[in-house]
């Protein structure tokens, strides 16, 4: 009997613990399962690189707070307007610039391929994400670029020379009065002079350090290679009239003399919007990793440009303008990528 009973007996044990590992194991993954559906962040099972640890702070914090902030007027109210054909002509043009006005364009052909709307987003109504919002109340107005008084047309053809690369529309063009229109539109109800909460482009805050390119380069390969690729040059519509995922960088970007060229405007337009599905309640990206992804872009080449007349009085050049000569003692180098501080408190003892 006992000769019989032991392997037996080791058999049941076998089972037994068979039994066990395997009620562990269905629980443990469980378990897992419940903390991905609870929305705790579970440790990455792929090795992150070392350097990417350190940009890597994880963001959920808002940016503002969304009282107060600046909302459109509701679209469906523009056909209660006498003008509203025009309007709608209007944000056409911001959303599917390149469709009439791009290499291909079916009304001119004057701009790279870029739509506004890929960089003033959703025809420019997005609190934060570089919205028009301002556009009927503040201009015309002196800027420090032009010095003089430049009116909102003046303003459109600027975005068209330097951010689309292109030609100039004619003041009394169809094109252009309807894009004024729909400015005025949009903001109707912004009192003259005022620039409305979420105006514009987020601030982000300054570093102490110099924006880095080549940690850039790993926040770039991690967040947005997926739909800007890894040549920066986008994806471009199979029928020719524009970009499903624009280009940052080479002969189809933005040029040098663009405002998104200047490392404060690109980074604060993509921690409030990049990548695509960030917002201003929901950014994606830590301040250190905004400065360093826009020093890495704008690094690449680009088209450059010269505009003979910009910055008739040196003193009015924004930090962080990267082209001298400059009323200040600091580099071309320190005014493209910081540390922005002490030219900053520089800046404010000329004024
Ligand atoms: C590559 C990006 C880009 C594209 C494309 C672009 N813009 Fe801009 N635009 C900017 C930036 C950056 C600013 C400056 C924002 C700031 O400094 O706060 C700006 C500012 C403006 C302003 C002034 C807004 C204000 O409140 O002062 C207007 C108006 C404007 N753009 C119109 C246009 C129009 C119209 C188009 C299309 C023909 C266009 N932009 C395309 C980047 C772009
Ligand atoms: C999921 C896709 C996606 C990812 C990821 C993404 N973007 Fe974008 N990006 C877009 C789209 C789409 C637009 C145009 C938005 C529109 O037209 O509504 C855009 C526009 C832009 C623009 C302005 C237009 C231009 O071509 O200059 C910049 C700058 C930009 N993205 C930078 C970034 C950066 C930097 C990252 C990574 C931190 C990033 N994006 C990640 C989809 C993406």
């Amino acid at each position: 009997m006992k000769e019989i009973g032991k392997p037996f007996l080791q058999l049941i044990t076998l089972v037994l613990s068979l039994l066990v590992l395997a009620s562990l194991l269905v629980g443990v993954i469980g378990f897992v399962i419940y903390l991905s559906y609870s929305g705790v962040n579970l440790p990455a099972f792929k090795e992150q690189p070392v350097v990417a640890q350190v940009v890597n702070t994880p963001v959920s914090k808002a940016l503002m707070d969304p009282s107060g902030m600046w909302q459109a007027p509701d679209w469906a109210s523009v056909d209660t307007e006498p003008n509203a054909d025009e309007i709608k002509y209007g944000r056409e043009l911001i959303a599917n610039t390149s469709e009439y006005l791009g290499p291909n364009g079916k009304v001119k052909k004057i701009s790279n391929g870029l739509n506004c709307q890929n960089c003033h987003l959703q025809a420019g109504t997005v609190p934060l994400g570089n919205n028009y919002s301002a556009a009927a109340s503040t201009y015309p107005k002196v800027r420090g670029r032009s010095g003089t008084s430049e009116d909102i047309e003046m303003r459109i053809n600027g975005c068209f020379q330097r951010s689309l690369n292109g030609g100039v529309l004619p003041r009394d063009s169809k094109e252009m009065k309807a894009m004024v229109a729909y400015m005025n539109w949009l903001g109707q109800d912004v009192p003259k002079g005022e620039k409305p909460v979420g105006a514009g482009i987020y601030e982000v805050p300054l570093l102490d350090r110099a924006a880095d390119p080549v940690k850039g380069k790993l926040v770039y390969d991690r967040q947005c290679v997926a739909c800007h690729m890894a040549d920066g040059q986008g994806l471009a519509k199979a029928d020719g009239t524009g970009y499903t995922y624009p280009p940052l960088w080479g002969e189809h970007s933005y040029n040098q003399k663009a405002g998104l060229f200047r490392m404060s405007r690109f980074a604060g337009y993509v921690k409030a919007n990049m990548p695509f599905g960030a917002t201003y309640e929901n950014p994606m990206l830590s301040d250190e990793e905004a400065w360093d992804v826009a020093a890495y872009v704008n690094s690449l080449d680009r088209p450059t440009r010269d505009f003979p007349n910009d910055w008739p009085d040196i003193s009015k050049k924004p930090m962080d303008h990267p082209f001298g000569p400059y009323a200040d003692e600091f580099s071309e180098e320190q005014h493209k990528f910081g540390p922005f501080k002490p030219i900053k408190e520089a800046i404010a003892k000329l004024k």
